[in-house]
């Protein structure tokens, strides 16, 4: 059947109304919304309709293709190294993409993370990465190349041309309360991952209080339904649920996750954050064919060698001073006992209003602004320890937020069980 065939207001009455619809109706809803041709009121309809009664597999695959069709596919085929990449749904202190690309790369991957900033109470890659002087998230085709082919490692910004459908539809979901669909979801992240040009990939699906997904079951559906596009489009795909009800490591916000990443490049760093990186970084080598231990490469502290070239090919200096706020603060514990949560949605919204997050879009971050986690679930504390320490160049803030802080952990009078951070594979 001809695009000419559909309607915007037959495709939302259809996807209303429960019925399924044939996939060039799909794909014909996406590339006139973004062509300009379906209104934005048209398309929020349709997006709440979606939100309320899903799409059918073949749907999505529709869908998806569509999205990653309004921009251009990146051609890789130059690059002489396995491709392979990593996408996290985002959760708060995640400085994974920071050690796990150059480790990758150092066991003979090539990994060209497209990443993004901080919206929300999540942090951004690139936001991190720009806590770096003279660090620039632009590379052109040929630099990237050229970086993939040397180094193996590469974070840059998406250009304007990567799934321009997604950009559309994201800010319009953003603004019409639809962001929390699984298809909807799903769609936007495969189509620019896919469009990036990896010919694998694994997701890192984050599940609890700091996660999009604070329900097992919802996160294992997102996971399963981005493997399937994946799968389908030709893409090796697996996916990693790991937990977010704590911040990852102790770190969170731009210059002290970029300080504890190059502890974890050095050999050293959290368990929690090795822990993580090791088992998506084990996924990733599988998926690329390369028989190597990570878990023995990233201990030896080499990988700081390559994390060093990669972000001198953009300009960068790790050895360089990053800004720092002026001001520190001290959250105290209320009482003594052990830690047995620490409430990652909070902490990750608290550091936002210290400066180290936007609320919109246009907003600037303060790359020294953030908080550090002194004590994580299962340390002992006696009452008036420092639980967490603030750091911004807002007095009045760091204050405002003390007491929210301090709601945030829990202590108890007996250790509590700590679950290992990976919760299961999906494939
Ligand atoms: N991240 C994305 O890229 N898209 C979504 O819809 C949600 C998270």
């Amino acid at each position: 059947m001809s695009s000419a065939s559909w309607d915007a207001l037959s495709v939302i009455l259809a996807k209303r109304d429960g019925r399924e619809l044939p996939p060039e109706a799909m794909r014909w809803f996406v590339e006139a919304y973004t062509n300009g041709q379906v209104a934005d009121e048209q398309a929020a309809a349709m997006c709440m309709a979606v939100f309320f009664n899903g799409m059918s597999a073949a749907e999505l695959s529709a869908w998806t293709e569509a999205m990653i069709d309004s921009g251009t596919r990146t051609d890789l085929s130059a690059v002489n190294r396995p491709l392979v990449d990593k996408h996290s749904t985002g959760g708060v202190g995640d400085k994974i993409s920071l050690i796990l690309c150059p480790l990758v790369a150092a066991c003979g991957a090539a990994m060209p993370q497209v990443a993004g900033r901080a919206l929300g109470h999540t942090g951004g890659t690139i936001d991190k990465m720009e806590a770096i002087p003279g660090w620039d998230p632009h590379l052109g085709p040929e630099a990237l190349l050229a970086a993939l082919n040397e180094v193996g490692a590469v974070i840059t910004a998406a250009s304007a041309d990567l799934a321009p459908a997604d950009a559309k539809l994201y800010a319009l979901r953003d603004v019409t309360g639809t962001v929390a669909s699984i298809p909807l979801i799903a769609s936007s992240i495969m189509s620019k991952k896919i469009a990036s040009g990896t010919a694998s990939l694994v997701l890192d699906v984050k599940v609890g209080r700091g996660a999009f997904m604070t329900d097992l079951d919802q996160a294992r559906r997102l996971a399963e339904t981005m493997v399937d596009i994946g799968t389908r489009a030709g893409v090796k795909t697996t996916a990693l649920l790991t937990r977010m009800d704590q911040p990852l490591g102790r770190a969170v916000g731009n210059s002290l996750e970029v300080d504890e990443s190059i502890d974890v490049l050095h050999g050293g760093g959290p368990t929690d954050v090795v822990a993580v990186t090791v088992a998506l970084a084990t996924e990733m080598l599988e998926l690329a064919g390369i028989d190597a231990d990570p878990g023995a490469v990233l201990a030896s502290g080499v990988v700081h060698e390559v994390f060093a070239a990669m972000v001198a090919r953009q300009g960068g200096d790790v050895t360089a001073p990053r800004a720092r706020a002026p001001y520190r603060h001290a959250v105290a514990a209320p009482s003594s006992g052990f830690v047995t949560a620490v409430n990652a949605l909070t902490v990750g919204q608290a550091s936002g209003r210290l400066g180290a997050g936007r609320a919109r879009k246009e907003d600037d971050v303060d790359l020294g602004a953030g908080i550090e986690v002194l004590a994580p679930v299962g340390t002992e504390v006696e009452a008036g320890q420092p639980l967490f320490l603030l750091h911004s160049a807002n007095e009045q803030r760091m204050a405002e937020v003390n007491d929210v802080l301090t709601a945030a952990v829990e202590i108890g009078p007996e250790p509590p069980d700590v679950p290992d951070v990976v919760i299961e594979r999906i494939a």
